[in-house]
């Protein structure tokens, strides 16, 4: 069976967000408790994905690199890649290329959060066979990619950012595609902003047919943080759940520890080397309720 490589896209300009990304790029900034690529990164942990390349702006990526290492520490292989200027999200499965090699690949966006019972993305990265999407409930769509549905609940267009969108639901920041995306993200024309655009690479499958978009219950909170109310918003509510339950969200190195990437040893030695903290205190603790 293919292996499903993981993508984690966490560059652009950040410039809605100046000065706050004056210094690094936007993912970095702190979410909460923790830097934001931490959401991400735990939620491909979850889906059970190992395999992770992120990809930055050269000057982030050292960055990146003090905070994850190769990822053997989680049980992970991470690697980096440059995106020299921010070109589009499909942009991704070119600089990704020789990363995927001939396996599938799941892509999420760095600032797109995702919280609840995970499994439906473990189960969509299993059974993918062309391309899978989702499709969530949103007040705004026309901010996002915007997926229609026919009676049957069968996709039948997908519009990036529409003026008048054809349904509520938005296309999360999570993708999972077979190895064909790379070829096909080689033959996308730059959008008349002059990107790649994931929704084109999107509608060369829609167009086949072998497209599957299935949509995402309420059970799950879909949050992004593309600017500054978006971010306060989605801390604020990381904060109240991780207040509530004294659970943590995003915490990488218990996820990987639930994933089984890394035993109890693995676990120790992690804590071992962090400074003396609350997440360190919180990692203690949750060693301890498993023993
Ligand atoms: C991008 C995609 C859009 C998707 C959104 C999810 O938009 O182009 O289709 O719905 O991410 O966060 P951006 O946030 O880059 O404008």
């Amino acid at each position: 069976m293919k292996r499903t490589k993981g993508i984690i896209l966490a560059g652009g300009a950040g410039t809605r967000m100046y000065p706050m990304t004056s210094l690094y790029s936007k993912q970095l900034i702190a979410m909460y408790d923790k830097p934001m690529i931490y959401y991400p990164l735990s939620t491909m942990i979850l889906a059970g994905v190992k395999d992770i390349l992120i990809i930055s702006n050269d000057e982030t990526i050292p960055h990146y690199k003090r905070l994850f290492d190769d990822g053997k520490h989680l049980g992970m292989n991470i690697e980096y890649a440059v995106q020299p200027e921010p070109k589009g999200i499909a942009q991704a499965f070119t600089i990704g290329e020789k990363f995927i090699g001939t396996d599938n690949a799941v892509l999420i966006l760095g600032d797109n959060i995702f919280y609840g019972y995970l499994n439906f993305l473990r189960e969509a990265i299993e059974n993918n066979k062309a391309a899978t999407v989702f499709g969530y409930f949103v007040k705004d769509p026309e901010r996002y990619g915007v997926v229609e549905f026919d009676e049957k609940g069968k996709a039948v267009s997908i519009e990036e950012k529409p003026k008048k969108p054809k349904s509520n639901y938005a296309v999360p920041g999570i993708y999972v595609f077979d190895n064909s995306c790379i070829q096909r993200a080689k033959d996308l024309q730059p959008s008349k902003r002059g990107e790649l655009e994931i929704t084109d690479l999107i509608k060369t499958y829609l167009d086949e047919d072998s497209l599957q978009v299935q949509k995402i219950g309420r059970g799950i909170a879909w949050l992004d943080s593309g600017t500054p109310d978006s971010l306060l918003d989605a801390g604020t509510f990381i904060a109240s759940i991780e207040q509530r339950q004294g659970l943590k969200i995003g915490c990488i190195e218990e996820a990987a520890y639930k994933a089984g990437f890394i035993d109890k040893k693995g676990m120790k030695k992690i804590i071992r080397n962090m400074p003396d903290s609350y997440y360190r205190a919180y990692l203690e603790k949750a060693l301890e309720h498993r023993e």
